[in-house]
């Protein structure tokens, strides 16, 4: 019989900027912005896995057909005794059906922010995969650098997971810096597996982002209600409303909540002014092409290995290789 598994759960999220000091100095700003690591609260996340179930958000359902379908391919690409670390592993959905199919995977690592789903899922992923060493971390992933050291690999290869197409939540430059955090993360002969969204017909996309349902405006807007719950803060949800759209020079879907009157609302004490048609800027979602990708990934020190896409080219899921 194998030695009993371990779990273990390390805490590097102590230190975070609080969601007050964020509010601040984001609304301080002449184009007022707040982090869209603020939309996943309690609320917020629940209205997220309600977007990834929406009609017209393709992105979650086309990726976890690539990684069902390709499953056998990948794993033999990222071959045996991997480990594997994932970054933004919220419920550890995706990740099921690559480990399931993995040769002998040593060690899953789930990186996440919101530390009660993380030690559910650890539980889950350590109950489903009693091989499997899981060691769960609480950090912002974002800031790669305050990861602790990663447990030792058995040999096999050290594999980062990032999928949903979080890469294109970041500017392309903080796109490649987080690859190269997670080049030097990883260590020598590391690899990503990265899901990444394409550029495709902007009424695909525009649909995507703003669905008939109004779940991604309820998830947008619901920063403003998290301020009035969390920070004492009056913002009348009559006077705000939400935009998004496509972004073509730019390759991005870009998503914000706008003022709909001229306005002064109370943050924390802080008194703020709005004119009508005012943006506060929630979120970019960054599209590419398969090149375009490939070229930022070689930027950040990889070489592409391999790439699966579905049938319908709307997403992507690239392995990359540390040079
Ligand atoms: N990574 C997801 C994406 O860019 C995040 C996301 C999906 C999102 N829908 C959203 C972020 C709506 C903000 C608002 O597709």
């Amino acid at each position: 019989m194998r030695a009993q598994k371990q779990i273990a759960f390390v805490d590097m999220a102590a230190k975070q900027e609080s969601f007050r000091d964020a509010a601040i100095a984001g609304l301080s700003q002449r184009r007022k912005s707040i982090p869209s690591r603020f939309l996943y609260d309690e609320r917020g996340s629940a209205l997220f896995e309600r977007i990834c179930e929406l009609p017209e958000y393709y992105v979650t359902r086309t990726e976890l057909a690539i990684l069902g379908e390709r499953a056998g391919e990948i794993a033999s690409r990222l071959g045996p005794r991997c480990q594997l670390v994932e970054f933004g592993s919220g419920a550890s959905v995706k990740v099921r059906s690559l480990l399931a199919a993995l040769s002998e995977p040593q060690a899953y690592v789930p990186i996440d922010i919101s530390r009660e789903q993380l030690r559910d899922a650890a539980h889950d992923m350590a109950r489903d995969f009693p091989d499997l060493d899981v060691v769960a971390v609480c950090a912002d992933y974002s800031a790669p650098f305050t990861l602790p050291p990663l447990p030792p690999t058995g040999g096999g290869r050290r594999v980062g997971f990032f999928p949903g197409s979080t890469i294109g939540n970041f500017t392309p430059p903080e796109a490649t810096s987080f690859l190269m955090g997670c080049r030097h993360l990883l260590g020598p002969g590391g690899g990503m597996l990265i899901g990444v969204d394409l550029k495709k017909d902007p009424a695909i996309l525009n649909a995507a982002y703003d669905d008939s349902a109004g779940v991604t405006a309820a998830f947008i807007l619901n920063l403003l209600e998290r301020m009035n719950r969390e920070l004492d803060a009056d913002c009348d949800m009559n006077r705000f409303g939400f935009e998004a759209f496509y972004n073509p020079e730019m390759g991005r879907v870009e998503l914000y909540i706008r003022s709909l009157v001229d306005q002064i609302v109370t943050v924390a004490g802080v008194r703020f002014g709005f004119t009508a048609g005012e943006r506060i800027h929630a979120e970019y979602s960054y599209k590419f092409d398969l090149a375009e990708f490939r070229r930022l990934a070689e930027h950040a020190g990889y070489r592409s290995a391999a790439c699966w896409t579905d049938a319908a080219r709307l997403f992507s899921v690239h392995y990359l290789l540390a040079e």
